[in-house]
């Protein structure tokens, strides 16, 4: 196919989501910029034009454009990922109003430094008519380019304990504190903690979140987790393993999986797998013998 004919294709794709769908395609600077650049006989402005005239016949525009920031990340959880089909529509309906949430997520400038030095939000992947949800703390470098949570080192750790209590990756949701990296100035590698003042800024979404999806129980992944949702600020081995509640809903407190890859003790790994175990009492899902023996 040419160029131009592709373009068109796009472009109409894009109107018919746009009027099918609830939630808009966002586009951002630097995509239409990428795009600009792979249309060698397409000058920036005859594509933002022929964008204009197809995305913006009906008013108002696509997306809001972004100085910084990348584009909205698809990964809410939704038909294509988690399987669900129309005949569940309190699931359908979750995946409308995240999706709306995301919206407002995906331009947010609210800690101009993140929405700088981030390539896109990280919203929250999985099923987002979940039993349980994982909270996080902020997105690191790999959840950062790729607009999904939990998908580097810990994250494949974390998903090795979701498979280990019987569910997929997709069966639970998986969110974060803060839907930004940290920014690291002058260096483009390495992690920081969020700042108190980022939690309370981001917060906001992160509730929304858990209003929708309506959780059964809420595991809280480290410290920040627990210092982000329920304000407390203390030792993990002294909040570990015990039954909060977050606005009602039961909160168990865990051991990040990052913790657990520096700390390789055999004890650790089965403390935040004791934690586990209870949490799959309280979903009153059947634990196997060979799952009470296991070991992280
Ligand atoms: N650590 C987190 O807390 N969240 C992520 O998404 C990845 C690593």
């Amino acid at each position: 196919m040419q160029f131009p004919q592709a373009l068109e294709s796009v472009l109409q794709t894009l109107e018919r989501m746009r009027a099918e769908s609830a939630h808009r395609p966002c586009a951002s600077r630097r995509a239409l910029e990428a795009l600009n650049r792979v249309a060698p006989s397409h000058s920036a402005e005859s594509i933002s034009e022929s964008r204009t005239s197809v995305m913006e016949q009906h008013s108002p525009p696509v997306a809001p454009e972004r100085s910084e920031g990348g584009s909205c990340p698809k990964n809410l959880g939704g038909p294509s990922r988690t399987g669900i089909d129309s005949a569940a529509p309190s699931k359908h309906q979750n995946v409308e109003k995240l999706g709306a949430v995301n919206e407002r997520v995906c331009v947010c400038v609210k800690c101009p430094n993140l929405a700088r030095s981030r390539t896109q939000t990280v919203f929250g992947v999985g099923n987002p008519d979940a039993d349980l949800m994982f909270v996080g703390e902020a997105p690191g470098a790999d959840e950062d380019a790729q607009g999904e949570p939990f998908v580097g080192r810990a994250g494949q750790l974390l998903t090795k304990i979701v498979r280990a209590m019987g569910f997929a990756r997709e069966d639970v949701y998986i969110a974060n504190i803060l839907k930004c990296r940290p920014d690291t100035p002058g260096s483009s590698y390495g992690n920081r903690p969020p700042t108190p003042r980022e939690m309370q800024t981001c917060r906001p979404y992160l509730i929304e979140q858990i209003d929708i999806i309506r959780p059964k129980v809420i595991v809280a992944l480290g410290a920040v987790a627990v210092e982000g949702l329920l304000g407390t600020r203390a030792p993990m081995r002294e909040l570990r393993g015990r039954w909060d509640s977050f606005n009602g809903t039961p909160l168990m407190v865990t051991y990040h999986p990052a913790y657990l890859l520096r700390n390789q003790s055999p004890s650790e790994k089965r403390k935040v797998w004791e934690d586990m175990m209870l949490v799959l009492e309280r979903l009153e899902k059947p634990i196997s013998e060979k799952q009470r023996n296991y070991f992280l």
